[in-house]
C-alpha cells in the first residue's frame, strides 16, 4: 500500500534475491535494480516523491553526507548516488543457505524423503522448465495460461511491448522463500501455496494433480526457504 492507501495494480515482489533475476517488475520492464530503484520513489502510488525535495531532505542529515563523499567521493549525495546505494544494497539481501542450496552442494541429508520426491515432481512434471536457475526463476517470460487459458485482466508484458505474442506474458517468478511471499501471482489474488501449485500444474501444465503430488511439490518448495539475514535495529544487514 503507497501514499494515501494507494494499492498498485500488482504484487509487491520479495527484493530477497532480486539481484538473480534477469529483469525486475512481473513484466520485466526495468533491465537492474538501477532502473527499477528510482521507480517506486517517483510512483505515484507508490511514494510520489520529487527528487528536489527529497535531496533536500536528505541533505540536512550531516552524517549522511559524509557516507557519500567516503563512497562516491567524485559525485557525494545526487540522486544517482543515491539510487546507486540502494541497488547496492539490494544486490546484498542472498539467501543462499535453503537446504536445498544444502542439497546441491553434496549434503544428501539437507532434504527430507519426501522433499527429493517432490523435487523429482518438480522435475518431472516439467515446472523446472519455467522455474530454473539460481532462483528457482527469474531468468524468463513465460505465457500465464500457456496450456490452458485464464481468465485475467492483466495484459502483461503486452503493455510493455504492445506485441501481441506478449499478452499475458509474465517474468517467471523466483521460488527461494516462496512459502515466505503469500499472497501468490502478479496479482497476489491466491493466498495458499497449495492452491498455486495446483493453478500452476492446471494452466502451466494443463495438468490435474493429486493430493500426493500437491504434498510432495509444497515440501519441495518448502525446502527454499532460508533462514533470513538478521536486520539489525540500525538498518543494516548483519554481516
Ligand atoms: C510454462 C512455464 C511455467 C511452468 C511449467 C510452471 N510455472 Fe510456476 N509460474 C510461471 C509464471 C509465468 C508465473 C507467474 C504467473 C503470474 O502471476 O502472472 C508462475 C508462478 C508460480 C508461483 C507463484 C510465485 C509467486 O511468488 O507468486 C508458484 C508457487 C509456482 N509458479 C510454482 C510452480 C510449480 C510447482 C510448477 C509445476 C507444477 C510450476 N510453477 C510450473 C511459469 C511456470
Amino acid at each position: 500500500v503507497g501514499i494515501g492507501g494507494r494499492k498498485g495494480s500488482r504484487n509487491s515482489p520479495t527484493v530477497f534475491n532480486a539481484v538473480l533475476s534477469f529483469r525486475q517488475f512481473w513484466d520485466g520492464r526495468a533491465g537492474s535494480l538501477h532502473q527499477q530503484a528510482s521507480g517506486p520513489i517517483e510512483n505515484g502510488d507508490e511514494m510520489s516523491g520529487d527528487w528536489a525535495n527529497i535531496l533536500f531532505t536528505l541533505a540536512t542529515d550531516a552524517d549522511l553526507i559524509a557516507h557519500f563523499e567516503r563512497a562516491y567521493p567524485l559525485r557525494g549525495l545526487g540522486k544517482m548516488t543515491v539510487v546507486d546505494a540502494i541497488a547496492t544494497f539490494e544486490a546484498s539481501l542472498l539467501t543462499p543457505d535453503a537446504p536445498f542450496d544444502k542439497f546441491l552442494l553434496g549434503d544428501t541429508t539437507a532434504l527430507s524423503v519426501q522433499q527429493k520426491r517432490g523435487l523429482d515432481r518438480f522435475v518431472d512434471l516439467g515446472c523446472s522448465s519455467c522455474h530454473q536457475g539460481r532462483a528457482v526463476g527469474g531468468n524468463m517470460y513465460q505465457t500465464f495460461g500457456l496450456m490452458v487459458p485464464r481468465p485475467m485482466d492483466d495484459l502483461g508484458r503486452f503493455d510493455v511491448t504492445g506485441d501481441k505474442a506478449d499478452l499475458h506474458m509474465f517474468k517467471v517468478p523466483s521460488l527461494r522463500n516462496v512459502e515466505l511471499t503469500a499472497p501468490y501471482l502478479h496479482d497476489g489474488s491466491v493466498a495458499s501455496l497449495r492452491r498455486t501449485i495446483r493453478i500452476m500444474a492446471r494452466h502451466q501444465l494443463g495438468r490435474q494433480l493429486s493430493t500426493d503430488e500437491v504434498d510432495d511439490l509444497e515440501a519441495f518448495l518448502l525446502a527454499l526457504t532460508a533462514p533470513q539475514p538478521k536486520l539489525l535495529a540500525s538498518g543494516g544487514v548483519s554481516p
